[in-house]
């Protein structure tokens, strides 16, 4: 998978519905057909690939993650549990084994928000966004959703988004841990049991452009005061919150020559927690202090939401099933929770939800150093084809 997209530094840009997703995603399309599962994608570009059971009618079972990466990400977010639930098809399909209910595999669309905003897939299919609203989002040439999906589905027919509450009898995501405490406990594989909460603001300054030569106490320059603020946040995150996490990824300058003393200044700030009220509290100081900063320095400011995320638990039940199907294993498991954030933590706004992590080394990702061993991925694969045999004979939960 890590063919397309492969970038210049040894790592993958593959972002949502460039030509890179859309080939990654015709590759898996061949593979869904070799294994005779039935393809179908919806209209924002989630792509399906179902294994039918002795019924049809009873809700899906589903499995799956995203195709799409960050810039210069690595090879095993994302598609590292896509492979894993493929091969717990192609397994179930070896075995000859017939599962009560119907299985679908899931490529999510636009996961990451490198293109277009955060989870946009998951966010439609759960009625988090409107198609229409999604579509109307634009990327950094003016390319909009709808046109990027256009172009990725073609003729092809495509389904309704909205997945109905009780459409998964369960979900789960294998995906790697993009975190070192599997590694730094010497485990096997990690149950998560948390998803944290993102929220992504966008912050700009404005203030008046103007000469290199221009006096220090003439100027209202928008840099300073971003500086002035980016460099303050991890002091007002460590005062708010002891999980909270700030990262601002990308600054934007215009006009952006040496000589000019920019007129605008902004960018895009990620702040992530376990509890609401820390992010509230987060908001709510930083604010204060964007304000201050630009009253000091004469320049206007505003922030704009992009897009929010609660902190999310995984089923209870389905927490104990993964435990207990890898404890079985004579697998080496811990609980844990998930820093990352993953479109699960929208599915489960529709169904019972569960992931399954795999060690990162060293607990890098989003960099082409992501790397997780084949025999890490071989136990998630391994845990995962129980639970959903379990889970697909109407098993110990109780599922239909
Ligand atoms: O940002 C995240 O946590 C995820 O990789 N999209
Ligand atoms: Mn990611
Ligand atoms: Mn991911």
């Amino acid at each position: 998978m890590s063919r397309f997209g492969r970038d210049t530094e040894e790592g993958v840009t593959r972002l949502a519905f460039s030509d890179s997703d859309i080939a990654a995603r015709e590759y898996l399309r061949k593979r869904f057909e070799s294994l005779d599962l039935i393809v179908t994608v919806d209209q924002i570009g989630n792509l399906f690939a179902r294994r039918n059971g002795r019924n049809n009618k009873l809700a899906v079972l589903g499995i799956g993650s995203h195709t799409d990466s960050v810039p210069n990400g690595g090879k095993f977010d994302g598609v590292a549990g896509i492979a894993v639930a493929l091969e717990v098809l192609r397994i179930l399909n070896e075995r000859k084994y017939e599962s009560n209910q119907p299985i679908e595999l899931v490529v999510l669309a636009a996961e990451e928000g490198s293109r277009f905003p955060i989870f946009l897939g998951s966010k439609v299919m759960t009625g988090l966004m409107s198609l229409e609203d999604a579509y109307r989002f634009e990327d950094a040439n003016g390319t909009s959703v709808k046109e990027a999906v256009t172009k990725t589905l073609g003729s092809e027919h495509a389904e309704s988004a909205r997945k109905p509450v009780g459409y998964f009898t369960a979900w789960i995501e294998p995906h790697v841990e993009q975190g070192s405490v599997l590694e730094q406990h010497g485990c096997n594989l990690g149950i998560v049991t948390k998803i944290v909460g993102i929220q992504q603001l966008h912050v700009a300054f404005g203030g008046g452009s103007g000469h290199a030569g221009t006096p220090m106490n003439l100027r209202r320059d928008p840099m300073v005061a971003a500086a002035t603020l980016i460099a303050e946040l991890p002091r007002i995150a460590s005062r708010v919150s002891s999980h909270l996490v700030v990262t601002v990824g990308a600054l934007k300058v215009t006009p952006g020559a040496s000589n000019v003393i920019p007129r605008i200044a902004e960018f895009v700030m990620d702040f992530r927690d376990f509890e609401l009220d820390g992010m509230e509290r987060f908001r709510r100081v930083m604010n204060q202090r964007a304000s201050e900063i630009a009253e000091n320095l004469n320049v206007s400011y505003s922030i704009r939401e992009i897009s929010k995320s609660s902190p999310t638990p995984m089923d209870e039940t389905l927490i104990d099933l993964i435990e207990d199907t890898a404890n079985s294993l004579a697998l080496r498991t811990m609980r844990i929770v998930s820093r990352a954030g993953h479109d699960t933590q929208n599915i489960s706004r529709i169904a019972r939800c569960g992931m399954i992590f795999a060690p990162s080394k060293g607990g890098i990702s989003h960099a082409p150093s992501e790397f997780t061993d084949w025999r890490q991925l071989t136990d998630v694969t391994d845990v995962l084809l129980h639970v959903v045999q379990n889970l697909s004979i109407g098993g110990q939960l109780g599922f239909s």
